[in-house]
């Protein structure tokens, strides 16, 4: 079976994002022919960069890299969940994506951004994102994003209703997991 990863970007003990990951990935199973799993940064740990050598050269030699570039590896596509920090993503992100090189090349790819100032979704930090994987070389749909409101939010900073959250935002959700299955599809066909 294909498999849709979702990149759980923030990794603080206290967020709203593996909330979000959890709601995307409800949303979105029952309308794919794929498994959904989540990649969530916060649980993987890896430690800021610590590979001698750059990723392009393919020859890692951490145990931690190589679990993670199985994991993207056997991703057939992938959605970046990020917030904005201060106009961009967060660095535990970048530091993720550094890891590796070849495994991202040519992946179907999306960005669902979220922020919670200005209703704007998370905006700028996908534009930062979109830079840096273009440059990579995945292959990027259009990127979705999610208005979070302060009324979502519990006096303990989670999410109270993620799902309703996801259900606002459904129509564009969906259209991701949507066009991320067309692709592997497509791949699927090419390969066969
Ligand atoms: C360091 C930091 C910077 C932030 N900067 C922005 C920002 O530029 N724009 C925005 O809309 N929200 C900003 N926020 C609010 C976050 O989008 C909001 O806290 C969101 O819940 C963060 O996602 P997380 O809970 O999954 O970490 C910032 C939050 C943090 C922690």
């Amino acid at each position: 079976m294909s498999r849709i990863s979702i990149i759980v970007g923030s990794t603080r003990p206290v967020r709203i994002g593996r909330q979000l990951a959890d709601a995307v990935a409800a949303k979105i199973a029952p309308e794919v022919d794929a498994e959904i799993r989540i990649l969530d940064l916060a649980e993987i740990g890896l430690p800021l960069l610590d590979e001698p050598l750059m990723a392009m050269m393919h020859q890692y030699q951490n145990a931690h890299t190589h679990a993670w570039a199985k994991e993207i590896a056997a991703s057939d596509a992938v959605i970046f969940l990020t917030p904005q920090y201060n106009a961009g993503y967060p660095a535990a992100l970048k530091n993720a994506i550094d890891y590796l090189h070849g495994e991202w090349k040519d992946r179907p790819s999306a960005i669902l951004s979220y922020g919670g100032h200005g209703g704007h979704g998370g905006t700028a930090s996908a534009r930062q994102l979109r830079e840096v994987l273009e440059f990579i070389g995945l292959d990027l749909i259009d990127s979705g994003s999610l208005t979070i409101a302060q009324t979502d939010y519990t006096p303990e900073w989670s999410l109270a209703d993620a799902d309703a959250v996801i259900a606002r935002h459904g129509d564009e959700v969906l259209r991701i997991g949507a066009e991320l299955m067309e692709k592997i599809d497509a791949e699927d066909a090419a390969a066969a």
